[in-house]
């Protein structure tokens, strides 16, 4: 039962100064309800008991962790919901805060506009369109009933073998600390007058946003995921920590700590960077989550020692831990150490702040249940032709016209035949890449939107007659002479994390056997969908009258069709070096050595040919 339903007590009064509702809930609390402040837990966990015998302060939904399979967005929130009915009828009332990974849109939920992943959208090079990509995801996410997104990755590439490579904008920290505009797009942007430089999250249209991972999870050692960062502290700040003051400087509500080390040193036990740089020296005054069970990665074999990975994150400055599962342990552990003086009631109440701020300057307190009237904006037409323009404008244009000959693209759409091949031109799947559905990604019609084979049959002539095969027959290569061109689409499947660790780097799936078939007997336009620079083989290059990298563009493949067939010029520049082999690797812009296929910067348009 709720403590008081007394008005006066200054928590509830939403007129009362943040700082002032933090320190009158702060001091109403007992240790267990403040740890239970500190446990995030993952929903198929959650229950009713739980979430009120343990005063858990968090709920998440893993990547793939759905309420049933392709739940639509009003069954998420009427879960969500439920779990907030319980955590409000706790003794002191205190909403819990649902986080996801919504990292390209609501990209865990059925028929959500899914946009391109962020490599593309650090190709764009447009701040205001990622900020406006932030402000319709938003009302996407928290339609479903979500209030936080672990999201944005703001990783500063340092080697393409990654296999989040394409979680990252790109490889130049500038770019990237850019793109973090998609915080204030989240979040709203913070009144200056706010004491806290945190945006008041009017109403229930904003999102708490989560800049990770802190720091240099993009800058390991041959581009290992949750390995290690070579650098002196000079070189990690002015390329890894930089993008971080920009999150900040938006009011950035909440930071994940990466799984990677710096020189050895495991980020989630690393008191330096994770209280003294990020907490007081550039000012963090949000909360500090661990990464999925991040705090087993301090001990070695991970794992081995919870109580003592427990005191060690803790005591580094991990504010909010991302159990998920095994939340008895990790309170028993937190309680005895507290108790032992292990672990001091000072940082139990610095956590507990940081936490309490803000889920106060999300409304929370205010507006603990869904919206139901942002239902109609998921995946609605004005915010399908926001991801439209980023496709269009995420796109780089790599080849255009072998050798001198006049420029290959755009495209005829009044030719007569025209053959489309590949393993990604009807699969949206493919499309969308990973972190769509489910971690990895899955290929096949997986939600809705439009493939590119859609998008080139509605922008064709009627009299255009477009051929698809997956694998081009031996018939349809022998008769060619019946086509005018042929669009090759082919990439990576869908990845994520540590399954996307490549060394060859070399386009899958057959990839250049079919561009050369192709290619030998057709004039070909390559359209390639990966989250990073491949291996581009001579056939590729040399064979082929047109090349496009169009990375993972996410549900709307109209946006591909708009430059391709000339409704709209490219824009997209590489947001990384693109390698000639893999023994160059890691080919960084600053770096000593540098002779790519294609600069930093590269990107051609139909009239510069
Ligand atoms: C994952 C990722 C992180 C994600 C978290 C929750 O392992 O490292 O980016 O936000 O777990 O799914």
């Amino acid at each position: 039962m709720a403590e008081t339903t007394d008005s006066s007590c200054v928590y509830k009064n939403p007129d009362a100064p943040v700082e002032a509702r933090v320190q009158d809930l702060l001091s109403r609390m007992t240790l267990q309800e403040k740890i239970g402040q500190m446990t995030q837990i993952e929903r198929s966990v959650a229950s009713h008991d739980v979430l009120t015998d343990y005063f858990i302060g968090s709920v998440q939904s893993g990547a793939g962790s759905w309420p049933f399979e392709d739940a639509k967005s009003s069954d998420w929130a009427d879960m969500i919901d439920g779990f907030q009915r319980s955590a409000l009828a706790s003794r002191l009332g205190i909403p819990i805060i649902y986080g996801t990974d919504a990292v390209h849109g609501n990209n865990n939920v059925y028929g959500a506009t899914i946009f391109p992943h962020n490599i593309g959208l650090g190709a764009t090079r447009d701040a205001d369109l990622v900020k406006r990509i932030g402000a319709v995801t938003a009302l996407e996410v928290r339609a479903s009933g979500i209030h936080w997104t672990f999201a944005p990755c703001v990783a500063v590439l340092g080697d393409p073998r990654w296999g989040r490579c394409y979680e990252s904008y790109g490889e130049a920290a500038k770019i990237v600390s850019e793109m973090s505009s998609i915080i204030s797009g989240l979040q709203g942007k913070p009144p200056e007058e706010h004491p806290n430089g945190y945006p008041f999250l009017a109403g229930r249209n904003n999102l708490i946003a989560c800049a990770k991972h802190f720091v240099g999870d993009g800058g390991t050692d041959k581009g290992l995921s949750e390995g290690n960062t070579i650098a002196s502290y000079e070189d990690l700040e002015r390329i890894h920590v930089a993008p971080y003051v920009n999150c900040i400087s938006q009011g950035v509500c909440t930071v994940m700590a990466s799984f990677s080390s710096w020189n050895g040193s495991r980020l989630h036990s690393d008191y330096y960077l994770l209280t003294e740089v990020l907490k007081q020296k550039l000012g963090f005054k949000g909360f500090l989550v661990s990464d999925w069970d991040g705090l087993e990665t301090i001990s070695e074999p991970q794992g081995s020692d919870n109580r003592n990975c427990v005191k060690l994150g803790i005591n580094a400055g991990i504010d909010m831990v991302m159990v998920p599962y095994k939340y008895q342990q990790f309170i028993e552990d937190l309680t005895d150490l507290v108790e032992s003086g292990e672990v001091q009631m000072a940082r139990i109440n610095d956590a507990v702040e940081r936490i309490l701020r803000v889920k106060f300057v999300a409304g929370l307190f205010e507006y603990p249940l869904t919206d139901r009237s942002l239902l109609p904006t998921v995946g609605c037409k004005e915010h399908r032709e926001v991801a439209r323009e980023a496709v269009r404008k995420s796109l780089v244009l790599l080849k255009n016209g072998k050798n001198d000959d006049k420029p290959f693209l755009p495209l005829d759409r009044t030719a007569e035949r025209i053959l489309v091949v590949g393993t990604h031109a009807d699969d949206l799947g493919n499309q969308c890449g990973g972190w769509t559905k489910t971690k990895s990604g899955q290929s096949g019609k997986i939600t809705l939107g439009t493939t590119l084979l859609d998008a080139i049959k509605a922008a064709v002539g009627d009299k255009t007659e477009v051929i698809y095969e997956k694998t081009p027959s031996k018939e349809t290569l022998a008769s060619c002479e019946d086509f005018s061109y042929a669009i090759v689409a082919l990439g990576e499947p869908p990845y994520a994390e540590m399954r996307g660790d490549n060394s060859e780097l070399t386009i899958p799936l057959n990839g250049n056997n079919i561009v050369t078939a192709v290619a030998e007997k057709l004039p070909t336009l390559v359209i390639l969908f990966t989250g990073r620079p491949t291996v581009l083989e001579m056939p590729v290059l040399e064979k082929t009258e047109a090349l496009v990298a169009a990375w993972f563009p996410g549900t709307e493949g109209q946006g591909m069709a708009d430059v391709i067939f000339g409704d709209y010029d490219f824009e997209g520049k590489l947001p990384l070096s693109w390698f000639k082999r893999v023994d160059q690797l890691p080919l960084n812009v600053d770096g000593n050595f540098y002779d790519p296929l294609f600069p930093l910067g590269y990107g051609l348009n139909c009239n510069s040919g």
